[in-house]
């Protein structure tokens, strides 16, 4: 390496990534954020940054050429050794920009199987993976052979959306006609699929050369779906460890993970339960640490902070290894909710197993750990039911995801 800095460019259109950014410098690399200038004062980790660049943004969209440019710019004097999306909507703009600098890490044939709903719902099917069954929005001839084979309801979703943002049940043929002629140029940025009404569940993970290193089964109370479209309070628990379940889980989990071609790196990857126990269908991967304070729910069942690993991972030198933690197998469970408080007050949730409360304007959260899965469980059923008197307040789902 000599004395030459190993520099990664962290990519983030949202005000998020925290510990990625700080691992890294712990990791003694150089560190320059990209971001945008709508979050110009953001309390980034500034003592961890050696640069910050913005890019202008109309509610944190970027304009490709304008990152493009940038980056490029930034590269006459920076030696890019990696590019890393932190959230969601940049994997695509880091891949791309991956391609163009020729630096290693995801490019955009990869980038997409975690990004585009149709692309991995494509690529599942034809490596035998169950999915629900699916049609892109684009050839009408297809679409009509499809309604006359499979019957509703359906679900109609954005190929590229997250947080259940822009997602329709559909009740009828008619129906989705109707939601189609609707979305005029958009349309084939939908696929329409099957409606599964079963429990959602999620697997977060660590890969390091394609091998996964490190995996946590959970199953969301409510459906994500549930809690986007009628308001109801959001909770996830780790699951128990060792039923057919969480095994039939955790190996579908490497099979997706493996067939999408993850190489390195951390994933969040849903699942629904099918008609039989332990049936399941792949629902949605990704190339990131999960969202809604997952990581803080893995990291109080065991230890282990996705985010730090991720950065240990990414940032990697000819001479380095990387070995995971070791994990403690405890059990935790989280709930959020918006409050209708400004601050809430959660002192009444005194139980000692609530080991983390959310600070956050008008939101209630917490997380509680336990080596007994049997006391998470109850805990959650009455803190789910108290959150629900105590806090709860709604509102209309934006067609954007918030910070
Ligand atoms: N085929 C389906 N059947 C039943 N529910 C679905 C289906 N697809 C999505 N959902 C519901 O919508 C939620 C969001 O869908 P998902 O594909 O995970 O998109 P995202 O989380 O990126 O918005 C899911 O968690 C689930 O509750
Ligand atoms: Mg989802």
């Amino acid at each position: 390496m000599g004395n030459k800095p190993f520099t990664v460019l962290c990519v983030t259109s949202y005000f998020k990534g925290h510990e990625f950014m700080k691992q890294c410098k712990k990791e003694g690399c150089r560190v320059v954020l990209l971001t945008s200038k709508s979050l110009e004062n953001e309390e980034w980790p500034r003592e961890s940054l050696d640069e910050i660049f913005y890019i202008p943004d109309k509610n944190k969209e970027w304009n490709m050429h304008d990152v493009i440019y940038g980056v490029s710019y930034i590269a006459r004097r920076e030696r890019l050794n990696r590019i890393v999306a932190l959230d969601d909507f940049d994997v695509e703009k880091a891949a791309e920009l991956r391609e163009h600098l020729r630096i290693p890490g995801a490019g955009e044939t990869t980038a997409r199987y975690f990004r585009d709903k149709l692309a991995m719902r494509m690529k599942a099917r034809e490596c035998g993976i169950p999915v629900p069954a699916f049609v892109a929005i684009l050839n009408y001839e297809e679409i009509n052979e499809y309604l006359a084979e499979n019957q509703p309801p359906y679900v109609l979703k954005p190929r590229l959306q997250a947080s259940g943002i822009g997602i329709r049940k559909i009740a009828s043929s008619a129906d989705l006609w109707r939601e189609v002629d609707s979305l005029g140029d958009q349309q084939s940025f939908y696929l329409l699929e099957q409606f599964k009404p079963g429990k959602v569940y999620h697997v977060d993970s660590i890969v390091h050369e394609r091998g996964i290193r490190f995996a946590v089964a959970s199953e969301y109370g409510e459906t994500p779906m549930s809690v986007a479209h009628e308001g109801k309070v959001f909770s996830t628990r780790t699951m128990r460890r060792g039923t057919e379940r969480e095994k039939a889980l955790l190996e579908l989990n490497a099979r997706v993970l493996s067939e999408l071609g993850l190489k390195e790196g951390v994933s969040h990857t849903e699942f629904i339960e099918g008609e039989t126990p332990a049936d399941f269908y792949f629902l949605e991967t990704s190339m990131r640490v999960g969202g809604a304070h997952i990581s803080d729910l893995i990291e109080q069942a065991t230890g282990i902070n996705l985010w730090r690993e991720w950065a240990k991972i990414e940032v990697l030198r000819d001479e380095m290894t990387y070995e995971p933690p070791k994990a403690r197998e405890d059990y935790a469970g989280l709930l959020v909710s918006l409050a209708k408080q400004e601050w809430p007050d959660m002192a009444a949730y005194n139980d000692p197993e609530v080991t983390w409360r959310l600070k956050k304007h008008h939101h209630a959260g917490l997380i509680v750990v336990s080596p007994s899965f049997e006391r998470v469980e109850s805990l959650m059923a009455e803190y789910v039911g108290r959150f629900r008197a105590d806090f709860f307040a709604s509102m209309p789902l934006p067609d954007k995801p918030a910070d």
